[in-house]
């Protein structure tokens, strides 16, 4: 049996440039992994009995994510048994924290989490060049996933260099009920921004410089998403939740990824925690979390 530890994401920048003919869009982006995890337990099944997926945790919907060939984990497990001519009877249970189409590529998270514990149960001890090969056949998120610190990223943002980030830094993380479909914030976006022409997206040397100097102050001001509209479009209510936690005290926020999920950066633990407090008073947000980052890409425990 193999366990992993596998983390979330918060799209430090997500700069949306326009949409190619493949149906994704240019990106420039900044990824840092968070302290908060999904738990991957994989064993091997009797033999014929192909993949048996599990899903376990409080969410309420956990009931509805697809165990079958739907699932970027279970497709994770396919794609590998087919690389590396392994058997594909497993057994994968997958303990959720990460939210749901939250915006923190819990999916991605879990796919990742999939191909470094196969390659731990088979002992095929691929590259990590390899195994980005493979994640990046599964989904735009899914080669960060796997790397996890702090990365810039290109392209679809599967094309990643490995960016210098100083110290710690501290989030209030509101969760949504109900959660976002990444294709449909993606299109809210293009409609808000038809008629208008997208230049190349650039890094923000800006935000790679608060990275460096390990200034929050710095990165507060230099958090940005292009898809915070669309998604504020799509769920009003994230834009009082973003004002809410300005308001009471956050050095920066903005939606994390394609929402819905928001991220609130604060200066140091003590005022994430003070952040939590003022910021549940308010009535703005549900439910809410605390992580830090960066942190490193999966590991088996
Ligand atoms: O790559 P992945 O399957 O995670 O992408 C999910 C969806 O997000 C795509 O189908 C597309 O609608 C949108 N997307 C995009 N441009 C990107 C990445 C994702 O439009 N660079």
């Amino acid at each position: 049996m193999i366990l992993v530890k596998a983390p979330a994401k918060i799209n430090l920048q997500l700069s949306v440039g326009a949409k190619g003919d493949d149906g994704y869009h240019d990106l420039a982006t900044v990824f840092q992994a968070v302290s908060l995890y999904d738990e991957i337990k994989v064993e091997p099944g009797e033999s014929g009995s192909g993949v048996t997926l599990h899903f376990s945790g409080d969410n309420p919907h956990i009931a509805n994510l697809p165990t079958n060939n739907k699932n970027l984990a279970y497709k994770a497990a396919q794609l590998f048994a087919q690389r590396k001519k392994v058997p594909l009877d497993l057994v994968i249970e997958i303990k959720k924290q990460i939210p749901i189409a939250g915006g923190m590529a819990g999916g991605s998270a879990n796919a990742a989490g999939v191909l470094v514990a196969l390659d731990a149960l088979y002992e095929t001890k691929m590259s990590k060049d390899d195994l980005i090969g493979l994640a990046r056949q599964l989904g735009s998120d899914v080669p960060f996933s796997l790397t996890g610190g702090t990365a810039v990223g290109t392209g679809r943002g599967d094309r990643l260099t490995p960016a210098l980030a100083r110290g710690t830094f501290h989030w209030v993380l509101a969760y949504s009920s109900q959660g976002l479909s990444t294709p449909a914030v993606y299109e809210e976006c293009d409609r808000l921004r038809q008629g208008f022409a997208q230049r190349a997206p650039r890094v923000s040397e800006d935000l790679m410089h608060a990275l460096s100097s390990g200034d929050p102050i710095a990165l507060g001001k230099s958090l940005v998403n292009d898809l915070q509209p669309a998604a504020c479009s799509l769920r009003p209510a994230l834009k009082l939740a973003l004002s809410a936690g300005m308001d009471s005290g956050a050095i920066g926020a903005l939606v994390s990824g394609s929402g819905p999920t928001v991220a609130f950066l604060a200066k140091s633990e003590e005022a994430a925690i003070d952040l939590a407090v003022t910021l549940s008073s308010t009535g703005a947000v549900s439910q809410l979390g605390r992580a830090h980052s960066p942190v490193g890409g999966p590991k088996v425990i």
